[in-house]
């Protein structure tokens, strides 16, 4: 039985290593794909504030209602600006083309950046910001040094402002901050989760598959189990006739 434990443990541990993959210095995005509402408050804040830019060609708008538990209408009246034919996936407002212009790098399609680069990651993006005068974009990021794209959401967050320091190796962030007279609609509170509500949207459409494949696992590990029980059960069984 020792042994069949170790097997079974065996089978469990690469997805455990899996899921402790090194954070860093990110910060955590606790995604829950299976959170109805925030998915629903992520994809409406995605319409709003990245389509302009960024498309998502790997995930159609009929794919939604079912992993946001709303109609199909409801998505039409509120997520899809302009026409859109069934089965269309998700494209930016603007030409690629015009955008490289603009920006100096095209917008990436973001179908997939919740798992190449890790939802903390995006998260931690999000809520990196801050003013810096000197950047082309008149904004920094933490993560993402001079990135190429406006803090978009700043209206939301407020300006945020970097602490400087003197190290040796030259003047460093040490920290970023809202400061009252430069406030957004937003507390921090909630500035924190409408980002968190994007990640978790940009999770889902990254792993469109994620949630049904979680329960299944969950099924699959239970049937492993009490396999493992009967295959006992029946080894003990024959052993006794030979005995
Ligand atoms: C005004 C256009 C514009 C808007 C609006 C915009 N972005 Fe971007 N975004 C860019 C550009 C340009 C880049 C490329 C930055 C770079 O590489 O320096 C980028 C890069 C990114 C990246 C990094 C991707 C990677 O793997 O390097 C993420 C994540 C991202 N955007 C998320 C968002 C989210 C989420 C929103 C909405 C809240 C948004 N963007 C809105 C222009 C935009």
């Amino acid at each position: 039985m020792r042994k069949i434990a170790l097997a079974m443990l065996l089978t469990l541990a690469p997805g455990a290593a899996l899921a402790a993959a090194p954070a860093g210095d990110l910060m955590d995005a606790r995604v829950d794909v299976s959170d109805e509402a925030s998915l629903q408050r992520g994809a409406k804040l995605f319409a709003n504030y990245c389509m302009g830019c960024h498309s998502a060609k790997f995930v159609r708008w009929n794919a939604m209602p079912d992993a946001l538990g709303v109609p199909m209408e409801t998505i039409e009246d509120n997520i899809i600006f302009g026409e859109y034919q069934a089965g269309d996936v998700i494209r930016a407002a603007m030409p690629a083309d015009d955008a490289e212009e603009w920006f100096g790098v095209a917008p990436p399609d973001l179908s997939l950046t919740a798992r190449s680069r890790g939802a903390d990651w995006v998260y931690t993006y999000l809520n990196s910001y801050y003013r810096d005068p000197e950047a082309s974009t008149g904004w920094n990021n933490l993560v993402l040094e001079n990135s190429a794209m406006p803090h978009v959401l700043w209206r939301l967050q407020g300006v945020p402002e970097a602490d400087y320091e003197e190290t040796d190796d030259g003047v460093r962030v040490a920290g970023i901050r809202v400061p009252e007279s430069a406030a957004g609609t937003m507390s921090e509170r909630e500035y924190h989760q409408a980002t968190r509500d994007i990640t978790n949207f940009m999770a889902w459409m990254a792993e469109p598959a994620r949630e049904t494949r979680q329960t299944l696992g969950i099924w699959v590990i239970g049937f492993l189990i009490v396999f493992t029980g009967l295959a006992y059960l029946l080894k003990r069984e024959y052993w006794r006739d030979i005995h």
